[in-house]
């Protein structure tokens, strides 16, 4: 692969860091343009026989698709494709991706595509050994899994750096985590050819995805340095590049994205998210058009409000620090309120009361673990504040623009 000189700065993070952790010792990232010929070689270590995934329209109209195709039947391999896959991933889908995957008994699968993607080929790639829902509910442990090779055709969801797939249930209307090291993509290809293509509201939602994971893991009390220099790595990049990347083509902010991305999901995958995740997956679980980083934008100047109320100093602290990064003068709620408004993620739905309290109800059902990772306490009555003033007032509480 070509390599950046921002490849330096990660790599010597990643060396610093790696004796800390198996996790970082087994990420294999690679930035690049103009490699997908090497891309494929590399694959070979992996087997011949390759279930390629993708969801993306755009892979085929840009030509990457054929690409692939051409260069796997170059090198000899056989390929099965899947397409089937949705923004917000359902099971069904991924169950019938995984019985393409049992027909052909792929040696590994190729994600190409975003997190919905990454996460579908995760899913197929432990499915193959044991029932995936058992896995979620625990029911059944993850003792193995075909390798997976995640070419990000977006930068935010940082699927293609963490061991984590998300799964959305149609039938129990739910959207849970599936957690596995052996998820870990064994390469993970950040391909400047494609990602310069995301569509602008792309840009939007998965930077904004991007945002919330920097600044979650640095609040979460458990954050150690290393996961907070990650955060902040991720936070000055995106000051930099995010709202210019969104607003022009240019290529430096579309590297400077891709780099925010793969700092904020290292430190995910160390530490993990709280409140503000812990709301969004109810919301994308119930109303599958509103993206993940959508349903972001909707919750978390308000959580940050109801966090920043209980005047804890150590975190408001924090919140100041972050603010100060991202170009907020040290008001974090303003902060992300601009960047919502910069970023055009203004209300795509009207939410009534009942769409409200479903909400609260699974928040403080199967995602109360994430609940209780808040950094401050928060009752049940403020989770419910955040939820009714986020969705209902949503129009109403975006400041006007302030320039970052
Ligand atoms: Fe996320």
């Amino acid at each position: 692969m070509n390599f950046h000189k921002e490849n330096k700065e990660l790599q010597s993070l990643l060396d610093n860091s790696s004796s800390e952790s198996t996790y970082l010792n087994n990420l294999n990232i690679h930035v690049g343009n103009n490699e997908h010929e090497n891309i494929v070689k590399a694959m070979r270590k992996f087997g011949e026989r390759v279930l390629f995934c993708t969801g993306n329209r755009a892979m085929r109209h840009y030509g990457f698709l054929d690409i692939y195709l051409k260069l796997f039947s170059k090198f000899n391999f056989r390929v099965v494709y899947y397409d089937n896959i949705s923004v917000n991933p359902t099971l069904k889908q991924m169950e019938e991706g995984l019985t393409v995957a049992k027909e052909f008994n792929p040696d590994f699968i190729f994600a190409l595509g975003g997190g919905s993607v990454i996460d579908t080929a995760k899913v197929i790639s432990v499915g193959l050994f044991g029932d995936i829902w058992d896995f979620v509910e625990k029911k059944q442990e993850i003792k193995k899994a075909i390798p997976i090779v995640a070419s990000a055709t977006t930068s935010g969801t940082g699927s293609h750096v963490t061991p984590y797939a998300v799964i959305t249930n149609t039938d129990t209307l739910q959207k849970k985590t599936l957690k596995h090291d052996l998820l870990l993509p064994k390469m993970s290809i950040n391909d400047l050819d494609i990602i310069k293509y995301m569509p602008k509201y792309i840009i939007a939602t998965t930077g904004f995805d991007v945002l919330c994971h920097a600044t979650e893991v640095f609040t979460r009390n458990e954050c150690t340095n290393i996961a907070e220099n990650f955060c902040i790595k991720s936070c000055k990049s995106i000051r930099e590049n995010l709202v210019s990347s969104y607003n022009q083509d240019s290529v430096k902010n579309k590297l400077g994205m891709i780099y925010a991305d793969i700092y904020a999901g290292i430190a995910l995958a160390l530490i993990g998210t709280h409140v503000p995740h812990a709301i969004s997956h109810p919301i994308s679980a119930r109303f599958q058009n509103i993206n993940h980083g959508h349903s972001l934008a909707y919750i978390t100047a308000e959580t940050a409000k109801k966090l920043i109320e209980k005047k804890n100093s150590n975190l408001n602290n924090k919140f100041r620090f972050l603010s100060d990064i991202l170009g907020g003068s040290s008001d974090f709620v303003r902060a992300v309120n601009n960047y919502k408004q910069l970023l055009g993620l203004n209300s795509i739905h009207t939410f009534n009361d009942m769409d409200c309290q479903l909400i609260y109800e699974d928040t403080l059902g199967y995602r109360r673990d994430s609940v209780d990772r808040s950094p401050v306490v928060l009752l049940d009555e403020d989770i419910k504040d955040i939820i009714f003033h986020s969705l209902k007032n949503d129009n109403a509480k975006i400041n006007k623009g302030h320039h970052l």
